[in-house]
This record gives structure tokens, sequence and C-alpha cells, in this order.
């Protein structure tokens, strides 16, 4: 990911401007030493404003306690494109180091994440002599290998647009990925319904329930009736099961529903009995319904999420954009919890936690973005 500086920057060394002790959170702090100490301090204080840590994020995380932390999401800088001033990696010559030295950072931040919590790490990729590097794959089996996180989605993030690219012999390049690695594969936090997209209610039309998506029941029906493929037994079984599903979406139990009937429709799942429970229910049954989950649908792993306009907007500074974080947020971070970007530059995931109400910490080792990151965030007061 990179980052962009758009507008000009306080004086260099400005004054950290709240004492650590008695910190209420009403504005940003900036802590450059003792950063156990101010992190022990934010721990407890009420306040939801950013705590930001100047340093190298190794450094910073290897001084941070145990499991202290519910989520973890960060854009760390691409392979290979020197672009911050202040260092830092991604400037390593090869990019067997790279993965090494984000590796090394990503185990810090498994010790510092609760035993429940997330960590959601974007990846954009490089090419090296036209060949793509394949870099987010490569950081993702080394955490799963070797450090034994369970990656529990790779998300990918469709940018809509790409940047500048002249070549004349490959495709344009539009996405990053977004992983979701956890600690442990079971029992950690997930508030699904939280990222649920409400169901559309049904509608009862001419007496007669309508689903949200025009489901009424009428085409399975006369499919049932029609069937050459169901015994008699088997048909009424199917009509008594419809008229039950439609009785369930009318009094809002089930949002919505598809029938899947012996012979009519093209099945959604694989023929194999030995794989497939609703082969074998199309087998025994002669039909089966899926049903949408009554609280609305889940999102899937493809974003459709533009980057911040780094080129117009005064106060937008990096193209990872405040809505990539939304989700992750929403569903991995309890609120009352800790979210921490041990690659804040100019806190976006830091703002994203700001508006919905979490508590976050920033690491980076550049104070200019830091301060930025303070100015963004106090505009939130
Ligand atoms: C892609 S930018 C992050 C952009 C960020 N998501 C935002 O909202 O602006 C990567 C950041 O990592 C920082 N960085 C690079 N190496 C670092 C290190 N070893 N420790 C801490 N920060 C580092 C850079 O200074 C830069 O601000």
């Amino acid at each position: 990911m990179s980052l962009e500086l758009h507008q000009a920057t306080p004086s260099e060394g400005s004054p950290n401007r709240a004492a650590l002790a008695g910190h209420v959170g009403v504005e940003s702090l900036i802590v450059s030493a003792d950063h156990a100490a101010a992190f022990r301090s934010y721990q407890q204080g009420l306040g939801i404003q950013p705590l930001l840590l100047a340093g190298d994020a190794l450094e910073v995380l290897k001084r941070l306690p145990a499991e202290s932390i519910d989520f973890v999401m960060t854009s760390p800088p691409y392979w290979g494109k020197r672009e911050y001033e202040a260092g830092g990696i991604g400037l390593e010559a090869d990019y067997r180091d790279f993965v090494k030295d984000l590796s090394a950072i990503c185990f810090e931040v498994k010790r510092i994440l609760k035993s429940t919590g997330s960590f959601w790490l974007n990846l954009g990729d490089t090419y090296s002599n036209k060949g793509l590097i394949g870099i987010p794959w490569r950081v993702a089996f080394e955490l799963t290998d070797n450090q034994g996180w369970t990656l529990r989605n790779s998300v990918i993030w469709n940018k809509l647009k790409g940047g500048m690219d002249n070549s004349k012999d490959r495709l344009g390049n539009v996405h990053e990925n977004v992983f979701h690695f956890v600690k442990q594969a079971k029992g950690y936090y997930y508030d699904a319904d939280a990222i649920r997209s409400k169901p559309r209610e049904a509608k009862i039309v001419n007496g007669s329930v309508i689903s949200a998506t025009g489901v009424s029941g009428v085409r399975y029906k006369r499919q049932l009736e029609l069937s050459t493929a169901l015994s008699d037994a088997e048909r009424k079984a199917a009509f008594n099961a419809l008229a039950k599903m439609l009785a369930d979406v009318s009094s809002g139990n089930v949002s919505d529903f598809r029938m899947v009937i012996r012979g009519q429709q093209r099945a959604t799942h694989s023929d194999s009995e030995k794989v497939s429970g609703r082969a074998k229910e199309l087998r025994d049954k002669g039909f089966y319904f899926l049903k949408y989950h009554p609280k609305g649908s889940k999102p899937f792993d493809v974003w459709d999420i533009i980057p911040e306009d780094t080129q117009r907007r005064e106060t937008h500074f990096a193209p990872y954009p405040v809505d990539l974080c939304r989700l992750p947020l929403m569903a991995t971070c309890p609120v009352g919890g800790i979210a921490l970007d041990p690659f804040c530059g100019t806190g976006t995931t830091l703002v994203a936690a700001r508006n919905l109400g979490r508590k976050s910490v920033g690491i980076d080792i550049s104070c200019r973005y830091l301060e930025l990151t303070q100015e963004r965030c106090d505009l939130l007061i």
C-alpha cells in the first residue's frame, strides 16, 4: 500500500499535547518513549481518541503486553517502492527479506492479540523482472505454516480503478488482498449479525405472500404438479412443505427461499451423495429448500471499494479507505475493545475505529505521519 502526503505538516518536534496521567482521551497522544506505560494508562482510561506510539513496529510491539489487543488491521508498505521518509520495511533488496521482516512483526502481533482476536492484513503485490512475485500469498503461507495462524478469508479488494499502467503485454492490476487471520480456529469473536445486509420484507399481494425477491410459490406448485420425477407421496409432502415455507415467510421467520425439486432446478450442490447432504435429501425426499438467513445475508469476499482520492481532497491522506476497515471492525472488534494498526501512517484504521466507538492504538516509524493522524483524529472530537 502506498501513501502520499498532501498537507503541510506541523513543525518538527511539536510537543505532545496531553499528559499521560489522567488521560481521558479528548485528544490523541503521540508517545515516543515508555510505550508500555502509555499503553497501560490508555488501556485503563475511558477515552476513545487514539494512542499514537512513535517507533519501529517490531520494537514497540515487543513492549506491549501479551493478549492485550482485540483487533489488528494494517496495510504495510509495498515491497520495492521507496516512498516513506522515515525508512522502515519495504526497502529490502530481496523480497524474501521483506517477507521475513514483515512476518517477524506479525509474530509480535500474534503475541499481543487476545486469543479471541482477529488480524486483518492488507497486502499489494509487486512485479520484479516482469514477474508478479505473489507477495501477499508468500506472507500468508509464512503466517499459516510457520506461525500457526488460521486464515479465515482472503478478501479481494476490488479497487475499481487501477493506477497508471503503460504496459502493453499484460492486464491492468486493480485488486489487493485483505487476509483475515485468527489465533484460534474456533471461539474467536465474530459478530456476523453486525455485518448482514438487512433483508427486504415479504409483501402480501392479492392475499398471497410474495417474498422480497418475488417468490410466491406459484411456479414451484406448477412444477410439482407437472413433475414426473416425484412419486405421489413425495409430491404431497413437497406441497405441504412449500405451504409451511410460505407461512414462515409470511410470519417473518424466514426472509426468503428457493426450492430445488428433483428433475427441475439446476442443483447447487455436488451430485455425489457421499459429499453432499443436499444430494441425499433430493434423492430421499425429491426436494429441498435453500433458506435465506432471517437477519439478512452475509457479505461475500469480494469488496468493491474505491480508494480514497489522494489527488483532490485536502483532508484524506492515503488510498487505503476508511470503508475497507468498517466491516472488519464491526464483525471482529467488540465494542469496548482496542484496535491496533502497527503501520498506522495517517491513521485510517484508527479513524474507522474512532467512528465506530472503539479505542485504538497506532504505531508508525514516522512522527510526521503520526502528527497527521493526530490532526485527523482530533477533527473527529
Ligand atoms: C502504506 S503506509 C500505511 C498507510 C495507512 N494505512 C494510512 O491510513 O495512512 C505504511 C506505513 O508504514 C510505516 N512503516 C514502515 N516501516 C515501519 C516500521 N518498521 N515500523 C513502523 N512503521 C513503519 C511507514 O512510515 C508508513 O506510514
